[in-house]
Formats: structure tokens, sequence, C-alpha cells
């Protein structure tokens, strides 16, 4: 990668190299920035269910990048399809992860039936491929958004839908950075989002680096400023669109949405078209991620919930098309009805 290339001067979410997948190791942000280099489909699966690296285009990044290990590693035919499905077991909320997956198995078949020896070369080809066009789509979604911000803003964000959660450059974040480029952001709030911290650990850092102004808010706090008027608009990231325009988002983005709604602000959603599904005709059809207890009843080492009670851990919700401002994709601004905005801007040409 050239420098002219690298979509962030202070950190590197996830590469290809000689050895395997190079990617900032997130669980351990901020205290340490430790990169790991996951060497097999198994590690960078674990990597994966783990949250090393996290975020749905990251993910979908990451595991085209776990095709070309195998592949590296002499799987073809069946040992590609394990592959795929190993990587496709890991989580099964962002959409991302499936279209990377399902783009790296086509052309697999299609080059092993024509130029096997090509393989290697088209599938590398075609991983970094997914990752340039995530870190184009994410620079126009934030072109297409930042417009929409008034000058001087003071925006809420929910998880981490970052330079760390993309190739490099983010969604909602994207945005953000964009806006703020404009003058548009004077400041950012970022949800601490409960139980992984993605917004305190992830979102702060990378803010910060930026230069751009964040301050970090329990998640129970969103309401409040809403109310005495510090809060101007919502942004978020998206997991997956549904044919309706429903979006599941890390848990708590409900919440945040039903909040900017009842004080009268916008609530806008940034993706790209990977992370429409079509296929999903509405949210309730959209798998939620249920995580391991631990996350729950520790804070690192630290044990906050009694021994022997139980907990809850869904790792997402879905918010309602009608909670929706807009849809900020990488094609422009959509707006409801989505269920015709999506079909139009995003669905395969009718046939004749
Ligand atoms: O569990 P995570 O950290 O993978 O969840 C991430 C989110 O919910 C993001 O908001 C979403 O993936 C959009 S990232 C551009």
């Amino acid at each position: 990668m050239t420098e002219r290339e690298r979509p962030h001067s202070a950190f590197e979410t996830v590469a290809l190299t000689a050895d395997g997948v190079r990617l900032i190791d997130q669980r351990r942000l901020p205290s340490e920035e430790v990169y790991l280099v996951a060497r097999t489909v198994d590690e960078v699966a674990d990597a994966i269910v783990q949250m090393a690296i996290r975020g749905a285009p990251a993910i979908g990044i990451a595991g085209a990048m776990g095709i070309v290990l195998a592949v590296r590693g002499g799987a073809r035919g069946g040992a590609l399809t394990a592959a795929v499905e190993r990587l496709s077991a890991t989580r099964p909320t962002a959409v991302n992860l499936f279209w990377a997956l399902e783009r790296m198995r086509r052309l697999a078949v299609t080059v092993e039936a024509e130029a096997p020896e090509t393989l290697e070369a088209r599938l590398t080809d075609e991983a970094l491929a997914i990752w340039a066009e995530d870190l184009e789509m994410c620079r126009r979604i934030g072109a297409h958004g930042a417009g929409l911000l008034p000058l001087g803003a003071r925006v809420l964000t929910h998880c981490n839908a970052g330079g760390l959660a993309t190739a490099g450059w983010g969604t909602a974040l994207g945005v953000i950075r964009s806006a703020h480029a404009q003058g548009r952001v004077a400041h950012v709030y970022a949800d601490e989002t409960r139980p992984f911290l993605q917004g305190s650990r992830l979102t702060a850092w990378e803010l910060q680096k930026d230069g751009i102004p964040v301050s970090v808010l329990c998640d129970n706090m969103a309401a409040h400023y809403m109310k005495r008027g510090l809060i101007h608009a919502v942004i978020v990231g998206t997991d997956r669109v549904a044919a309706n325009g429903d979006i599941a988002n890390k848990i708590g983005t409900y919440a945040v949405a039903l909040c900017a709604r009842a004080h009268g602000l916008p609530f806008y959603v940034a993706g790209p078209s990977s992370t429409i599904d079509l296929s999903c005709p509405h949210g309730d059809a959209i798998p939620i991620e249920h995580r391991a207890a631990r996350e729950v009843t520790h804070l690192g080492a630290t044990r906050v919930v009694p021994e022997g009670v139980a907990v809850e851990n869904p790792a997402f919700d879905v918010t309602p098309a009608d909670l929706v401002t807009a849809l900020i994709t990488e094609r422009g601004v959509l707006r409801a009805p989505y269920a015709q905005a999506l079909a139009e801007t995003f669905g395969r040409p009718r046939v004749p």
C-alpha cells in the first residue's frame, strides 16, 4: 500500500500481508495499540468472534482476506467451501460478512473452473478490491452526508462506525469527518456503548486522534442532553438494512432513535451498499447475535453483577424505518418511503 492509499495516518484497521491478515487488536484499545496477525482461517474466525476486529464492513473485509489465507494454504473445492462456512459461522447480524464471503466464493468457483492456476492471484485481487471499494464508498458517504448537518452542529453517535469498523474511514464517522472539515461539526457526543464499550474505547480514540472535539456519554445520558438542547442530530452506522428500511445496529441504537424522535431531532443512518440486504423483508427477519454473559457481568477483570444472577446480552437491536430521517449511502441520501428508494437505488434492474 502506498502512503496515498493509506486511509488513516494514525492506524491501519486491517491489511493483507505476506504473513496473514494483520489487524489492530480492538480489544486492547485505547490502552495499547497492538497489531496481531491472523495466519489461518481459524485465526481470522477467532479474531472476528472475539472482536479483535469488529464493525460490519471490517469483518466483511477480514472474512474475504481469510479466504485468501485458505487458498494460500492449499484449500480448493470443498475445502474452500468449508473455509467460507467457518467464517460465516462467526457473527450472524452484519450482512457485509456474508456479502463479502459470497463474492469470494462465487469468484473461486468460476476461477477454479476456468483458470485454476490463477486462483490465489485472483482472490487476492478480489479481497483487496473489497477493501478499496469500502474505503471509496465511505468517502462518498461522508461527502453525501456532510451537508445534512448545520454549521456548528453537536452530534451524537452510538457504538463505533469509524475507521476501525471499516477499511479506514468510517460510515457515521466518515460523515462526521467530512462535516467537521467543512466546519459543520462543533462537538461529538459518543455513547459509551455497553457492554463492549465501542463508543468510549474506540470512537473517542479515533476522534481524539483526528482532533475532533468529543465527549463520552454513558448510555443513559443521551435523553438528558437532547432535552437540554445540546444535541442537534444523531448519526449511527448499521449492520444490516432490510428492504423496508428497518435497520439493525448496536444494541441501544433503538433507544437513541426513540429519544431523537421525542425531541424532534434528525436520526441519520450511514451505510454502504454492502450493508443493504434486499432479500431481508423487514427488521424482524434480521438475525440478532447474542453474546457471552461475561461481557455484561464483568468490566475488565472486575465482576459487576452478583455471581449466579442471569444477564442478557443481545449485541444488536432493530430500529424501525419510520424513526430513520434519512439513509446515507454511497449513492446518495435516501428518504422514506425506503422500500421504494432502496429498490430503485440498489435493486436489480427488472427483466423486461
Ligand atoms: O458488535 P460490533 O462492534 O461489530 O457492532 C458494530 C456496529 O454496530 C456498527 O455500528 C456497525 O457495524 C456499523 S460500522 C460502519
